[in-house]
C-alpha cells in the first residue's frame, strides 16, 4: 500500500529489542534497547523517546513491469509468526546521486548493480518494507525494514555483504544497522 506513514521509535519501550546497533557510514545514531512501530500520525503518548524515524511507502522509482511482477509473486508479508528476527536499516545517499537523472540512477541501481536481481533470490525468505523519508526533512532519505526467522539470519547477511559490493553503495553516505529480535512472545 502507498503512501502509509511508519514511524520507528528508538528507546526504552516496543516490541523489538535491539541485539546490535552498527555504524556502517556517517554520522551514528543513539544506541536505543528496544523499537516500536507506530503506523500513522503521532500521538503525544509517545513523548518518552530518544529519536523518532518517520517515512512513507510510496510508488516503485525503479522497477520494470516484469520485476514488478516478479517481486509481487514471490515476497512474503511482514509480521510471519516465525520472522522473530528484523533488521531496520536506516540509509542516505549523497547529493550527486540525487542530481543525477532517472534513467543514471536506475543503470547505477540495477544494470551496474543488480540491487533487484541479488534481492530476489532472498524472497520469500526476507520479508521487506521500504520507507521514504527524503521529502519528510528527516535524517535519512529511506528507512528499509526487513523480517526474517532465525534460519535465515545468515542468508541476510550475506545479501548486505553483497549490496555493499555494489557500486550503487559508493552513493551511500550514512548507514545505521540495526538488529532486532521480538520480544514480545
Ligand atoms: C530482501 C531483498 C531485497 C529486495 C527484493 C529489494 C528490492 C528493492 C527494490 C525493488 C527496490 C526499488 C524500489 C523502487 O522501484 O523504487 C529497492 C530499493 C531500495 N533498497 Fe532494496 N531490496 C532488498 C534488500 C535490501 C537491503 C538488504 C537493503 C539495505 C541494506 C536495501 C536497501 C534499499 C534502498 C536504500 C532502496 C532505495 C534505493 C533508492 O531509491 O535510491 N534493499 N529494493
Amino acid at each position: 500500500v502507498q503512501n502509509q506513514l511508519f514511524n520507528f521509535i528508538g528507546g526504552n519501550t516496543g516490541v523489538w529489542q535491539v541485539i546490535k546497533m552498527e555504524t556502517v557510514v556517517g554520522a551514528p545514531l543513539a544506541q536505543v534497547e528496544r523499537v516500536e512501530i507506530i503506523e500513522g500520525e503521532l500521538t503525544s503518548v509517545w513523548q518518552d523517546f530518544v529519536w523518532s524515524l518517520s517515512g512513507v511507502t510510496s510508488y516503485g522509482r525503479y522497477v520494470t513491469r516484469a520485476e514488478k511482477d516478479l517481486l509481487a509473486s514471490r515476497q512474503a508479508d511482514l509480521n510471519r509468526p516465525e520472522a522473530t528476527c528484523a533488521a531496520l536499516i536506516p540509509i542516505s545517499k549523497s547529493e550527486i546521486w540525487w542530481n543525477l537523472a532517472q534513467d543514471e540512477r536506475r543503470a547505477i541501481l540495477e544494470t551496474k548493480s543488480e540491487h533487484i536481481k541479488i534481492g530476489l533470490e532472498y524472497l520469500p525468505a526476507i520479508a521487506r518494507r521500504l520507507h521514504h523519508c527524503r521529502e519528510l526533512d528527516g535524517e535519512f532519505d529511506f528507512l528499509t525494514w526487513f523480517e526474517f526467522a532465525p534460519e535465515h539470519s545468515e542468508a541476510f547477511e550475506e545479501l548486505v555483504v553483497r549490496l555493499h559490493k555494489s557500486e550503487e553503495w559508493k552513493y551511500v553516505v550514512r548507514e545505521i544497522d540495526i538488529r532486532l529480535v521480538r520480544a514480545d512472545q
